[in-house]
């Protein structure tokens, strides 16, 4: 896993791998620009709520690093009050442009908002001596800590999680909620890759996740990478492998959890957690506090990304599987009550039912 990077900061510029080329090809792209950040974003090249977040942050400092509208307007030395009016003016811009990459995932709305705040706070805090070349640095250090905190709250998150399952138990999961998800230990996945520290084994079934089979090309990869036995099924399989027996827990990753826990995550998580309540098996959502989104009550309220009708109607961008005059409907994301949810994993420890209470008590 280690050798697969999802994202890092390295010659003043944000190198992702990028993921619509996996498990065929590891190639690591060089993000020089926002325009280059937000395409990577909107098609998938980075992908996974918390990655989304991290690689959002970076994506901003790149639109503003270059900002030389700060010349002259009251001084010319760019720490002018005017000028610094504009490079935060310049910054809110650039926010609203990223924020339109992809709707669902609240973490990439998370790390530009915090960005955002954090620029106009530093640009105040400092008054009169207020300097444009220090503000962008000063995003640059936050994006950092962003991507640092990333790492530490996805292995805190395996800590807890593991308290959930057993040595020798199987995992089902969906999509992929691993290390190429975030900075690096991944969220559903994390408990196994700590587990795996300790000695303990665990078996994973991944679900394809159709129709850009993130479960199958990367959940499947980064698993054998790191030495994890895993099988992939078809997502129209889950239900016999379940009835069979062999599946312990399933464990998911998550877009976007409203304040009563319903929680939206890749679509089909939904139909996965009915398929665990028939059969008895335990549902966990795992994510950091920063994929909470406290301003919505429930689930309804939480927009689903809906993508274009080739991914569903031409399979892996090769071979045409519906016919012109057949329509598509492709949500990218779908809602899990949280009902079905037994429990949800967060950096800061696990969070049980009632949700409404104990989620507001968890992330105060
Ligand atoms: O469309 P994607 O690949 O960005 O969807 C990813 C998921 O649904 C993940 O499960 C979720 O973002 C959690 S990642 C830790």
């Amino acid at each position: 896993m280690a050798r697969l990077k999802t994202i890092e900061w390295q010659n003043n510029c944000a190198r992702i791998i990028d993921q619509t080329l996996l498990p065929e090809k590891i190639h690591y792209l060089d993000i020089t620009a926002i325009g280059q950040m937000y395409e990577a974003i909107k098609v998938l090249r980075v992908r996974g709520a918390p990655a989304i977040g991290v690689a959002a942050a970076f994506g901003l400092y790149l639109g503003v690093r270059d900002f030389d509208g700060g010349n002259g307007s009251d001084g010319g030395n760019g720490s002018g009050n005017d000028d610094i009016h504009t490079f935060l003016n310049h910054v809110d811009d650039r926010a609203a442009y990223l924020a339109a990459a992809r709707p669902t995932a609240v973490n990439l709305f998370w790390a530009i908002d915090r960005m955002r705040k954090y620029a106009h706070h530093a640009a105040a805090s400092s008054g009169s001596n207020a300097d444009i070349n220090n503000l962008k640095k000063n995003l640059l250090e936050e994006a950092l800590r962003i991507f640092e905190e990333d790492k530490r709250m996805c292995r805190a998150i395996g800590e807890h999680g593991l308290e959930l399952i057993k040595d020798k138990n199987c995992i089902l999961t969906h999509c992929n909620a691993g290390g190429l998800a975030t900075s690096e230990f991944g969220t559903a996945l994390a408990p196994i890759y700590v587990g795996q520290e300790q000695g303990l084994s665990f078996r994973v079934f991944a679900d394809e996740t159709r129709p850009l089979l993130q479960g199958a090309r990367i959940t499947a990869l980064e698993l054998s990478e790191a030495g994890i036995p895993v099988t992939v099924i078809c997502d129209n399989m889950a239900a016999s492998v379940m009835s069979s027996g062999q599946v312990q827990a399933c464990i998911v990753g998550a877009d976007r959890i409203a304040a009563n826990g319903d929680t939206a995550n890749k679509i089909g998580t939904f139909g996965v957690a009915i398929m665990a309540a028939y059969h008895n098996i335990p549902f966990y959502v795992a994510a950091p506090s920063s994929t909470f989104d406290l301003s919505i009550p429930s689930g309804a309220r939480i927009p689903i990304e809906e993508r274009g009708r080739e991914e569903v109607a031409v399979f892996c961008g090769a071979k045409k599987t519906v016919p012109d005059a057949a329509a598509v409907f492709n949500p990218s994301f779908d809602v899990t009550p949280s009902k079905l949810i037994a429990a949800i994993v967060t950096e800061r420890g696990l969070i049980y039912p009632p949700y409404a209470e104990n989620i507001a008590k968890m992330l105060a």
